[in-house]
């Protein structure tokens, strides 16, 4: 952060347009950028500023919003979308009698970073602005509304796309819909807006022309980097702004020392901890929040939702979520670790394993095809080729614990509850439902019985 602000600031964040260009069931804002909904970026930012009171506007039935944003925010619900302007007025109530700055946003902006909103309101409190907007150059401005400056390069008006005449069309400065306002100012100004224009709504941006007649002082700060500041309304500009993330993520993982061997086949989240020499192979995505230690090496074709993994691990074409995996181990190819697997170090978890809910501990095998779930695995076990642990009757959920030591041979089946005792083997096959002692052999199947020369008869 530049400079400190000797101002309260307070950020209203307009979330409840309907995102019709979106043509899609699920409120704009909650599209997701590399897995995580756009609103919850922006936050994420803003949280990285001095900006102490959240406020968003939504449209009334949001509890999906409300249910996203784990934040701590405050919600004001604008019953009918009559523009942005309109929305801000929403905030009214709770912002009118505040002195210091007003941050305007918009949720369908994810990608400005905290550095960008910190220098735009370091610049507006400098200037004792009463109105700054954040605006950009732009090769292609169409849709945005455009900056219109007079002859000595003053900020006169913003112009919507749809409202612009061919010269103002012409203009590439425009509007990315961040502004910091001098907050009594704003909701003084915001009741003169009105609706006369193409789409019959109360924009935001008639209140710079409104603040400058009135012989406020009105400025523009031009950032150069336009990519941050992309609105996104539909699903091609959620692609690019998907791909540009994506460049920025995995660029400065590379600077820090993750090899990404195809960053452009690579998806992994903001939130997301890699160290170094750990190598990603292709077609891995990483979302939610992880942590992945050194020297790994993950994928390809590996998927990681809120996992967090040691130093020199290995992960192949394998699905974990919500799991912790400690040092040395080794997993997959073909590893599912739904909630809750907490994996030991030097461990191997083999081809077609899935673990839910289940301590594995060090040194401890489950090599092939086995399924692991609400179990506590000692160390040092080896779990046998189509080992399951029954852990569902139907009815209730019940624990398998298999203590140190302890040998389960291929294609058993532990119903639980049950614990496998320290040291102790179970017989290839069994089916075991009573607890197996300390250092004991359990078996449970059927004798063989041989029948001599029978194999002739049969083939009569
Ligand atoms: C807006 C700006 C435009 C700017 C562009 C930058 C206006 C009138 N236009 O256009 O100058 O270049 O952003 O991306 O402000 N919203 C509400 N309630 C409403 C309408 C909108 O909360 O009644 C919210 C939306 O959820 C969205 C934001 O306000 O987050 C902006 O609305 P949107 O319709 O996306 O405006 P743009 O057409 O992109
Ligand atoms: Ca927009």
């Amino acid at each position: 952060m530049i400079g400190s602000v000797n101002m309260k600031i307070n950020a209203i964040i307009l979330a409840a347009g309907r995102g019709t260009r979106m043509k899609s069931k699920l409120y704009k804002v909650l599209h997701p950028v590399l897995g995580k909904p756009m609103i919850n970026h922006l936050i994420d930012h803003i949280k990285e500023t001095e900006i102490k009171r959240k406020i968003i506007v939504i449209a009334k039935n949001s509890d999906q919003v409300k249910e996203a944003v784990k934040e701590n925010v405050e919600f004001v619900v604008q019953e009918e979308q009559l523009g942005t302007g309109h929305a801000v007025m929403m905030v009214e109530p709770l912002l009118k009698d505040e002195e210091g700055i007003t941050l305007v946003i918009c949720g369908d902006t994810p990608l400005i970073s905290s550095d960008t909103i910190n220098r735009l309101i370091n610049f507006h409190s400098e200037n004792h602005a009463d109105i700054t907007v954040l605006s950009t150059m732009l090769e292609d401005p169409t849709n945005y509304g455009r900056i219109i400056r007079d002859n000595n390069n003053s900020v006169l008006k913003i112009v919507e796309h749809k409202d612009a005449n061919e010269e103002e069309k012409q203009v590439r400065e425009i509007n990315t819909a961040t502004y910091c306002f001098d907050n009594k100012k704003l909701f003084k100004s915001l009741k003169k807006i009105r609706n006369q224009n193409s789409q019959n709504e109360f924009y935001l941006t008639d209140i710079i022309e409104i603040i400058k007649n009135e012989d406020g002082k009105v400025y523009a700060y031009i950032t150069d980097n336009n990519d941050e500041v992309m609105g996104i309304n539909d699903k091609i500009s959620l692609s690019l702004a998907n791909s540009i993330l994506k460049r920025t993520i995995n660029d400065k993982m590379m600077r820090n020392g993750v090899t990404i061997v195809d960053p452009n086949n690579t998806y992994i989240s903001a939130d997301t901890l890699i160290g170094k020499d750990t190598i990603i192979y292709p077609g891995t995505i990483l979302y939610g929040e992880n942590v992945i230690g050194e020297d790994c090496k993950i994928g390809p074709n590996t998927e990681f939702l809120n996992v967090k993994v040691g130093n020199n691990v290995n992960v192949k074409h394998s699905v974990l979520a919500n799991s912790v995996i400690g040092n040395n181990t080794n997993v997959g190819p073909f590893a599912h670790f739904r909630n809750n697997a907490v994996i030991g170090n030097n461990v191997r978890i083999g081809n077609f394993v899935e673990i839910k809910n289940s301590q594995f501990g060090d040194s401890s095998n489950a090599a092939h095809l086995s399924y692991i779930g609400d179990s506590e695995v000692g160390s040092k076990v080896n779990m046998g080729c189509g080992t399951i642990t029954v852990n569902y009757d139907g009815n209730k959920k019940s624990k398998t614990i298999i203590k140190d030591n302890a040998f389960v041979g291929c294609n058993s089946n532990l119903i639980a509850p049950v614990t496998i005792g320290e040291n102790a083997y179970v017989a290839a096959g069994s089916t075991i439902n009573k607890d197996v002692p300390k250092g004991a052999l359990a078996i449970a199947r059927q004798k063989q019985e041989n029948k001599d020369g029978y194999s002739k008869k049969l083939r009569k």
